[in-house]
C-alpha cells in the first residue's frame, strides 16, 4: 500500500542493553502502524568479527525474540534473519561494484574496527557499509532510524543509491534518516562520558535487558557518579548523575525537574536504588514475555519463516530490477 517502509536492524552480537531499549526498540514499536516496517536480525554483519556458531545462533534468535518482547508486533513488523534473505548478499555484490575504494577508506567505524580486530582485518569488515546499503535499499526504506554513530553509513547508502539511479534511472528509493521523538542517549554506567554498548567489555557498564533484578540493583549502586552529594542535572559536571536521571525519567516518564524535586536532600545511595528499582519494574514484563516466548519454539521458529517469506517477496522484487538494470 502506500505506507512509507522504514528498516533498520540490530548486530545479532551481544545481548540488548536499556540503550537499545530506550534509544531505538521503544520507538520502533510505535511506528507499526503508520509505517511498512523491516527488523533484521543482523547476522552476516556479525561474522566480520570471528563468532562461535552455536553462540551466534543462539544470541540471533534471543536478540529476535527480545524484538518481539519489547513490543514489536510480529504481524504487522517484518523480523527476519538478514541470512535468511539471500538477496542481501547478492544485491551487496552488485552495490561492491558502484562503490569506491575512497568512499570506503574514509569510513570512521573500519578505522575503529579494524584497530580493535587487528588479528583480522578482513575484507568483510572493509565492505560492511556496503552490506549495510544492501539491506537498507532491498526494501526500497525511505526511512531508516539511526543513532549518530551510524550517519555516515546513511550517508554512503544515499551516495551509492544516487550513483546507481544516475546511470539506471530511478531504481531505488533515496532513504532519509528518520529521528524519533525522544532518542534518549544513555550512557555507560561505569564511564558516563561513553554510550553504554551492548559490545563494551565491562558487564558493569551496561543493563542488559535479560539481567535479573539483583543484577540490575547491584550494577546501579556500582555506577560511577561523583563526590559532591547533590542530584542536580548537569551533563558536564555531573554526567554519572545526569546519566541515572535520564534513565530514571525514561523508566517512569518523569521529567528532569521532576525528579530533582523527588531527590532533593536525598542521598546517592538511595537515589541508585530507586534507579535500579525503576528499571527493574520497566524491564520486568519484557523479561516476562521473553521467557515466555522462549518455551514456545514452534511459535518462534513460525515467525521466522512467515517473516522470511515476507522479505523475500520485497527484496526480491528490487533485486529483480537492480539485475535486469545491469544486465542479468
Ligand atoms: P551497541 O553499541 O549496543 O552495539 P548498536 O550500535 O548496534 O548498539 O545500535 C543499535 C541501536 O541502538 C541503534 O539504533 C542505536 O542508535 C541504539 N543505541 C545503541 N546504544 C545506545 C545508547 N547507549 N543510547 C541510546 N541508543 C542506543
Ligand atoms: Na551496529
Amino acid at each position: 500500500d502506500g505506507k512509507k517502509s522504514i528498516f533498520s536492524g540490530m548486530q545479532a552480537t551481544g545481548t540488548l542493553q536499556i540503550g537499545n531499549y530506550l534509544g531505538a526498540l521503544k520507538n520502533w514499536v510505535q511506528l507499526e502502524d503508520e509505517y511498512e516496517c523491516f527488523y533484521c536480525v543482523v547476522d552476516m554483519h556479525s561474522i566480520t568479527v570471528r563468532q562461535d556458531p552455536a553462540e551466534l545462533r543462539k544470541k540471533a534468535r534471543a536478540l529476535l525474540t527480545l524484538y518481539i518482547a519489547a513490543g514489536l508486533n510480529p504481524d504487522k513488523n517484518c523480523i527476519y534473519y538478514q541470512s535468511h534473505v539471500s538477496a542481501h548478499a547478492e544485491l551487496s555484490w552488485i552495490l561492491n561494484c558502484y562503490t569506491y575504494m575512497g568512499e570506503l577508506n574514509r569510513m570512521t567505524q573500519f578505522k575503529d574496527k579494524a584497530a580493535k580486530h587487528s588479528e583480522n582485518i578482513n575484507a568483510g569488515l572493509y565492505t560492511y557499509p556496503v552490506l549495510m546499503a544492501a539491506d537498507i535499499l532491498l526494501f526500497q526504506s525511505d526511512l531508516v532510524p539511526v543513532g549518530s554513530d551510524q550517519k555516515q553509513h546513511l550517508e554512503i547508502t544515499r551516495d551509492i543509491a544516487e550513483r546507481f539511479n544516475g546511470i539506471y534511472g530511478d531504481v531505488f528509493t533515496i532513504p532519509e534518516p528518520y529521528i524519533g521523538k525522544t532518542g534518549a542517549r544513555i550512557m555507560s554506567l561505569q564511564e558516563p562520558t561513553k554510550k553504554m554498548s551492548k559490545s563494551d567489555e565491562n558487564v558493569n557498564a551496561s543493563i542488559y535487558l535479560t539481567d535479573d533484578p539483583d543484577t540490575i540493583i547491584r550494577k546501579f549502586k556500582r555506577a560511577v557518579t561523583d563526590s559532591d552529594n547533590e542530584i542536580r542535572y548537569s551533563r558536564e559536571d555531573k554526567p554519572g548523575i545526569s546519566n541515572l536521571i535520564d534513565i530514571y525519567g525514561a523508566a517512569t516518564g518523569k521529567s528532569v525537574a521532576e525528579i530533582e524535586k523527588e531527590f532533593n536532600g536525598i542521598g546517592y545511595g538511595d537515589f541508585k536504588l530507586a534507579v535500579g528499582e525503576s528499571v527493574v519494574s520497566m524491564l520486568k514484563p519484557i523479561q516476562d514475555r521473553f521467557d515466555e516466548l522462549s518455551k514456545d519454539k514452534a511459535y518462534i521458529d513460525g515467525i521466522i519463516k512467515q517473516n522470511a517469506e515476507k522479505a523475500n517477496y520485497y527484496a526480491n522484487k528490487t533485486l529483480r530490477k537492480v539485475q535486469k538494470k545491469v544486465g542479468f
